[in-house]
């Protein structure tokens, strides 16, 4: 039977634009019969960034430095949407009212305002499927983890770190790009850049921080403008969030600590989650990307279990289960959960993408953060401003 079609249009042909494209190309790789997304129309307002995607593409029906223009065209069914994060507003809002289908990027809007109004216009058009990026979860290893989360292996909550590091921002000798600049970026620095992916596994789990005490460090204070002279860097660098949760499995409360650094040394792009229980533990990171640790407590001493995955992904593939699986895997397999949606059965896959209801709850926390950074306290965080 011949597999329904979505036709893709990517704004934003930058580092995640290419990455989307590029998973596109390989879709064979994945073994489903959910539809197919075929890119149909790019956009990026620098002309010289079209030429990779028109070149590796011939399917491309409209290229285009105007995003009103691919929003116009009629063969296109949704976006995948990648651009500076003053743009996300408007140009999520447009796509919605456009009709078509979106996969945002995070922190999907700039600001709080701007999630609302994002969320707004979502609520206007309940028949468009929007969902927002975040891959990491879809690593095979973490989604053991996940497994053994909704299994209840770890008795009472104790304590959940989650946490995004990245270090290449330790070289001070590094220009200034847009997400260094708060203009572009927003006042949360990197919590809006790093702290979205991390929330993702604790939000599914119903882990909803209630208050938040955030210590929030501006660590580069200028960095090169890349034109010989020097800029200030004005963007948070390094954010530790420490959060009462209450687990809904339980009832019981615990800690959460949600760490999102730019300048963690050694660390490239090192994603994790570790959860403590009475009775289990589990951590995964993105440093020992096969690694699915996790132990039983059972009197007085633990030990740890590490168990070697292979490619045993949400949605299966042709590679061998034994071979390793990686960061470009695990973004294939976030756009493959996006168009599960468009299937018969949007609910059969194990775990969907972000909800924008989850991108609200974010913004949620970020902003209590801000607020509890300014005054030294502790803050609640206010939900039930999202209508
Ligand atoms: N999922 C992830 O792992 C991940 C990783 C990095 C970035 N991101 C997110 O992806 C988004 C883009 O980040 P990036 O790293 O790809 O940035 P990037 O700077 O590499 O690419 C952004 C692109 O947007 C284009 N652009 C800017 N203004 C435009 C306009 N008016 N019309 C059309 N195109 C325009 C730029 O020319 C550029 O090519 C951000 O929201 C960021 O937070 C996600």
């Amino acid at each position: 039977m011949e597999r329904r079609r979505i036709h893709i249009g990517i704004i934003g042909l930058g580092l995640m634009g290419k990455e989307f494209a590029s998973a596109v190309a390989r879709w064979h790789h994945l073994l489903s019969d959910d539809p197919v997304p075929v890119l149909t129309g790019i956009c990026d307002r620098i002309n010289a960034s079209h030429s990779w995607f028109t070149d590796c593409f011939p399917g491309i029906r409209i290229a285009t430095d105007d995003y009103r223009e691919l929003l116009e065209c009629p063969d296109i069914d949704a976006v995948y949407c990648a651009v500076p994060h003053h743009l996300h507003e408007r140009f999520y809002t447009d796509i919605i009212r456009s009709g078509k289908h979106l996969l945002g990027e995070k922190p999907f809007g700039i600001d709080e305002a701007a999630n609302r109004k994002i969320m707004e216009v979502i609520a206007q058009h309940p028949g468009t499927v929007v969902r927002c990026s975040s891959e990491f979860p879809y690593f095979p290893a973490c989604q053991r983890l996940v497994q053994w989360l909704k299994e209840g292996r770890y008795g009472r909550l104790m304590e959940v770190r989650a946490g995004f590091h990245h270090a290449s921002d330790m070289d001070l000798t590094k220009p200034v790009n847009w997400k260094r600049m708060t203009e572009f970026n927003g006042e949360y620095g990197c919590m809006g850049d790093l702290g979205l992916h991390t929330l993702h596994v604790p939000f599914r789990m119903g882990w909803k921080p209630h208050n938040v005490f955030a210590d929030l460090q501006k660590i580069a204070e200028y960095r090169p403008d890349g034109k010989g002279g020097v800029v200030p860097c004005k963007t948070w660098d390094n954010a530790v969030l420490t959060c009462k949760c209450t687990d809904p499995a339980t009832g019981k409360d615990f800690s959460m600590a949600v760490e999102t650094k730019r300048m963690a040394p050694g660390a490239t792009n090192n994603w994790f989650i570790e959860v403590y229980g009475t009775e289990g533990s589990a951590k995964f990171s993105t440093h020992n990307p096969k690694a699915f640790y996790n132990l039983e407590t059972k009197g007085k001493e633990q030990g740890w279990t590490c168990t070697d995955t292979g490619s045993q992904s949400a949605i299966s593939s042709i590679t061998g289960g034994i071979f390793e699986f990686g960061f470009s895997d695990a973004f294939q397999q976030m756009i493959g959960a996006f168009m599960n949606e468009f299937s018969d059965n949007p609910e059969k896959h194990p775990f969907r993408n972000v909800m924008p209801e989850e991108t609200a709850w974010s913004h949620c926390l970020f902003t209590a953060a801000l607020e509890s950074e300014r005054t030294g306290k502790k803050m609640d965080v206010e939900y039930d401003k999202i209508k």
